[in-house]
This record gives structure tokens, C-alpha cells and sequence, in this order.
């Protein structure tokens, strides 16, 4: 499997929602990356139910849903049923994070956790072998457009070598600040999924941008 890439439609233009995703389903993109963020987790608002329903409706790809919400178990057979291939909570809001882990399963999708750039990969250690895939934010969530933090190379490398013991198949993520710029060394450190919001959607031709990005190459692991 070659790496994935997973555009952010937080950068997409909502008042041509249709036009940008028919742009990624035409392109090479993988997944819809799909960020929803609730005011209280992080100190931004995005969308909810209805848009991703609308996403949904024309998406030829899977969706790939970052939930930067507190209280993610409420809601996991919503977004499931709004049609969330994968659903990826914060570590940092979830006390029960085995539990939350299995409902998402339980519902049928594919299950992240994700990671603030303060929180240890270490702490991931107990839950590793029920994940299908860890999120590494490269940012503080809750906006695009930020620069990339470059700690997060090093906790790629951790990861993928606390993963080689216990999961070899999981997928490690990396949301923020992503661009042609640092895709080849995200690869080399050990990364399969790279999100990219205002890389893909600020290039001139956003399809272009996408294809460069799916060919970067320097990826550490190739999974079967
Ligand atoms: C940030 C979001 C990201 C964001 C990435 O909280 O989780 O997915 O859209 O945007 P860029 O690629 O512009 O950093
Ligand atoms: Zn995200």
C-alpha cells in the first residue's frame, strides 16, 4: 500500500462544497479528511451533522472524521450512521479511551486516536494493539493554516517503532502544516496518511498539488 493522502475540507470553499469534493474525488487523494470541532476541545467551531451528511452525499472516497469534541461517546453512532469510515477521538478528551475505542467499532468504523504535540506517544502503549490507526497533530487543533511543529518527526519515529512490536499494521496520521515542503521527511519518519488543508486548497490547482503530494516518495514501512 502507498502512502495516503487525505485532504482537509476545513479549506475547502463551503459556498462550492460540491465543486471541491467532485475536485478530490476526481484527483489522487485517498480519503476526505473531515475536522469537526465543537468551541469547548478547541477554541474554534467547524461544522457538524448536516455538512458531513452533505460531504457524504457526493464522496466517492472514504471519510476520515477528526473529532476535536469533548465527550466524542455521545455522539460515535451519529457520525457513523452520517457515514464516517474512520473516527479518530483526542486521547486528551477521553477518560474511558478503551471503551470509546470499542464503540467506534462496534459501530462499524475504523478507529484513531489522536494526539496534542505535548501529549507523549508513550501513553499510547496499553491501547496500541486495539488501534487501527494514531493521529499526530503537527499543530495545535483547531485551526489550518498553522506552521508545522518539527518535534513531531521525532514522535512518528517513536511511534512506529512501539507499533512494529505490538501492531505492525497500524496507520500513523499526521494532521497540520503539511505540504510538499516536509511530506518526504513525515514519510521517512514513518508516516502512511499526511492531511493537508491549506496546501491542497491555496495551490494553484489544487488536483496538481494532491498528485505531487501522493508522489513524494521516502516512506519507512510499506504495509501489505
Ligand atoms: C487542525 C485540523 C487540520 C487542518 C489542517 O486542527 O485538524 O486537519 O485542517 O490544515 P493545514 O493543512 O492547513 O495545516
Ligand atoms: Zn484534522
Amino acid at each position: 500500500m502507498p502512502h495516503l493522502i487525505a485532504p482537509s475540507v476545513l479549506a475547502a470553499d463551503f459556498a462550492n462544497l460540491q465543486r471541491d469534493i467532485e475536485m478530490i474525488n476526481s484527483s489522487q487523494a485517498d480519503w476526505f479528511h473531515v475536522d469537526v470541532m465543537d468551541g469547548v476541545f478547541v477554541p474554534n467551531i467547524s461544522f457538524g451533522f448536516p455538512v458531513i451528511e452533505a460531504i457524504k452525499k457526493y464522496a466517492k472516497k472514504p471519510l476520515d472524521v477528526h473529532l476535536m469534541i469533548v465527550n466524542p461517546d455521545q455522539y460515535i453512532e451519529r457520525f457513523a450512521e452520517a457515514g464516517a469510515a474512520v473516527i479518530t477521538v483526542h486521547y486528551e478528551a477521553c477518560p474511558h479511551l478503551h471503551r470509546t475505542i470499542q464503540a467506534i467499532h462496534a459501530a462499524g468504523c475504523k478507529a484513531g486516536v489522536a494526539l496534542n504535540p505535548h501529549t507523549p506517544v508513550t501513553l499510547l502503549k496499553d491501547i496500541l494493539a486495539d488501534l487501527d490507526m494514531v493521529l499526530i497533530m503537527s499543530v495545535n487543533p483547531g485551526f489550518g493554516g498553522q506552521k508545522f511543529i518539527s518535534n513531531s518527526l521525532d514522535k512518528i519515529a517513536e511511534l512506529r517503532a512501539m507499533a512494529a512490536l505490538v501492531n505492525p499494521g497500524l496507520l500513523i496520521e499526521v494532521d497540520g502544516g503539511i505540504g510538499i515542503h516536509n511530506a518526504g521527511l513525515l514519510l521517512k519518519a514513518g508516516a502512511d496518511v499526511l492531511v493537508a488543508g491549506s496546501a491542497v486548497f491555496a495551490a494553484a490547482s489544487p488536483t496538481e498539488m494532491i498528485a505531487a503530494l501522493k508522489q513524494v516518495e521516502g516512506r519507512l514501512v510499506q504495509h501489505s
